[in-house]
């Protein structure tokens, strides 16, 4: 069986962490990395070294052979998603993607009424960042949770 990277891709509050928890994965977080290294799931100015943690945390289960790494962080775009495919490849791994396609507006709803709040004007700014990911793009597989929670996948 081939390693692979499996990307969550949504929204602050489109069920990323719900969906690992529902199904017992432990992924590797970058919220749960802002608590260990800053106190703060919510802190936002060290993007750099919460990402430097997460791909080195990635990199480490790579070489110890782990077979199926689950990355749950927002990857709105293809920059930041490029990443993973450098890693991939240097592993001989495949990267999946599953994709958290809900509306802005129930994405909004949720985060309004949870503990941990991101900002209305961030929710559209990010909103705006938001690029679907591809199977061009370099995915093996990207499994799309749409709103009503029906699931279709698409294979390359
Ligand atoms: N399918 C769903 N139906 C209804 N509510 C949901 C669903 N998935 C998640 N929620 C609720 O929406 C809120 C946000 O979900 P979750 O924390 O999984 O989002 P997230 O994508 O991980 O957000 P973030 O990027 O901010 O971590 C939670 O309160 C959760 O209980
Ligand atoms: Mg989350």
């Amino acid at each position: 069986m081939a390693k692979k990277i499996v990307l969550a891709v949504g929204l602050p509050g489109s069920g990323k962490s719900t969906y690992f928890k529902k199904r017992g994965i432990v992924p590797l977080s970058s919220d749960w990395l802002r608590v260990v290294l800053a106190d703060d799931a919510t802190e936002q100015r060290f993007q750099k070294w919460i990402f430097m943690a997460l791909r080195y945390l990635l990199r480490l289960r790579l070489a110890l052979g782990r077979h199926v790494s689950y990355i749950d962080a927002t990857n709105l775009t293809r920059p930041e998603r490029r990443h993973y495919f450098r890693i991939a490849k240097r592993y001989g791994c495949e990267v999946e993607a599953v994709y958290f396609d809900a509306p802005l507006e129930v994405c909004q709803r949720r985060n309004r009424a949870r503990g941990r709040r991101v900002p209305e004007e961030a929710m559209l700014r990010l909103a705006a960042r938001l690029c679907p990911p591809t199977l061009a793009e370099g995915f093996r597989r990207i499994t799309t949770v749409h709103a009503d929670g029906r699931t279709t996948t698409v294979v390359a």
